[in-house]
């Protein structure tokens, strides 16, 4: 970005560029490896069905929310409330954002170090000839109860993502998404293809795709709005800052669109390749723990022609997947610094990659690395208050902030700007000051029931 260092703030080259960065934050881990294994630990079919629902009604809202206030209030999370409404205690959505992307990141970047592991690991031969799944369940708890790997590519992460992020917001992010992103669609296509062909799919498929509405609950949607608020990058101000990118004559309403149904897909199309390939494993479909996308993805690209060089293909474009999320995640607190302290990017980029890294820790040694934080299941744990519940309170006062404070009329005068002809707009005037706060109320209501399992 030309003038980075004087202004600190850029806009996209275009609204294919925003839309591709804003896709390359949304899709990443969140629909690879923590779906799947969000379906495989809440009933199934029961959950997809209530997460579609939860992205179409309440993911695709808060997404056109964030977007406006930051097109309309051109600053970070923080600087966009002030801007709004200055010197009020709404602000602290904004700070509340800023340490839930720290802590999503700290576990989050654990998890994409996983990933750069198994492209070594695969490239070694790890998962040559027949897999069975107590082969790679044993290569995974091996891999992950290794603090020295997993703090090392944990730190190559981290490393890389502040080397991005220090760059600025438009080569950092926009290079990186534009050729790799449908390199990777393709390549998870074609897995999902072959998983749909292996012996025994159908019985995977009937786990993932038919209903079985005596196992819907609240906790079921508690955790299907929670994924969807994680999936699609909402409730912490991301979308709100890389709104703050976007020129006033793209139509936000289509981006926020297209970026919702680009996710979804893509996580729809993991789950095709998880499930048949579970069953063809001879396993159940809810065996989920931390490890089962790492511990399913080797054995379907064993089953592939050329799986190997697929598979360090594909483990490869999972980390830039992940990398595209996490400097999605850093940038949320670089921008609040560089904005509103004065920071400068480099300063600032340094100071919480490494506040970051000491806080994800325990995360990285909870997966067998150190008994203690085993027992205590950090990474889990932080999954769970942070890219769970932390989000969908973001949300719900990102909604009130926006239908109440802001006031639905200003939101929809900035959305007229590039596109005059909302046709959505009283759904969405409906959804963000009644529906979507009222349906995140109810989830949280429910989360005394897992505090008490
Ligand atoms: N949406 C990312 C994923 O699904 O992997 C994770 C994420 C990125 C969550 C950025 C929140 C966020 F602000």
């Amino acid at each position: 970005m030309e003038g980075q260092d004087t202004s600190a703030r850029g806009v996209w080259g275009s609204k294919v560029a925003f839309i591709l960065a804003a896709t390359g934050s949304a899709i990443g881990l969140g629909n690879i490896w923590r779906f799947p294994t969000m379906v495989s630990q809440n009933g199934g079919a029961v959950f997809v069905i209530v997460y579609i629902l939860a992205v179409a009604f309440i993911g695709f809202t808060v997404m056109l929310a964030e977007l406006t206030l930051g097109r309309h209030a051109q600053r970070n999370p923080v600087g966009a409330i002030e801007y709004i409404k200055p010197r009020s205690p709404w602000k602290l959505i904004g700070y509340l954002g800023i340490i839930t992307g720290v802590c999503i990141l700290s576990f989050y970047a654990v998890v994409a170090g996983w990933a750069a592991g198994y492209i070594f690991k695969t490239a070694s031969g790890a998962f040559k000839g027949k897999l069975t799944a107590e082969m790679t369940t044993q290569i995974f708890s091996d891999f992950s109860s290794n603090p020295l790997l997993v703090f090392l590519f944990f730190g190559l992460i981290m490393g890389l993502t502040i080397f991005i992020i220090s760059k600025g917001v438009k080569k950092g992010i926009e290079n990186w998404t534009k050729i790799l992103m449908p390199i990777l669609f393709l390549l998870i296509v074609l897995l999902a293809v072959r998983a749909l062909t292996l012996p025994g799919a159908l019985k995977g498929l009937t786990f993932y795709l038919q209903p079985d509405f005596s196992k819907l609950s609240g906790t079921v949607i508690l955790f299907a709005v929670g994924q969807a608020f994680f999936s699609l990058s909402l409730g912490m101000g991301t979308m709100i800052t890389y709104g703050s990118y976007i020129s006033k004559s793209d139509n936000l309403v289509s981006s926020a669109g297209w970026v919702s149904f680009a996710d979804t897909l893509v996580a729809l199309l993991a789950g095709l390749i998880i499930f048949p390939t579970l069953a063809f494993s001879g396993q159940p479909g809810n065996v989920g723990g931390e490890g089962l996308a790492f511990q399913i993805f080797p054995i379907i690209l064993s089953e592939l022609p050329g799986g190997y060089i697929f598979g360090i293909l594909f483990f490869t474009l999972l980390t830039v997947a992940a990398l595209t999320s996490t400097i999605s995640l850093l940038e949320v607190p670089v921008a609040y610094l560089v904005d509103e302290r004065n920071w400068t990017r480099k300063k600032a980029v340094l100071v919480i990659g490494v506040v970051t890294f000491i806080i994800g820790i325990p995360s990285a040694l909870s997966t067998g690395g150190l008994e203690f934080f085993t027992k205590l299941k950090v990474l889990s744990f932080f999954a769970l208050a942070f890219g769970n519940i932390s989000l969908a309170v973001g949300a719900l006062f990102i909604c009130i902030f926006v239908g109440y404070i802001w006031g639905v009329k200003n939101a929809l005068k900035e959305v007229a700007s590039g596109n005059p002809r909302f046709r959505l707009r009283y759904i969405w005037t409906f959804s963000i000051m009644f529906l979507t706060p009222v349906a995140i109320l109810f989830i949280l209501y429910f989360i005394k029931t897992i505090a008490a399992g």
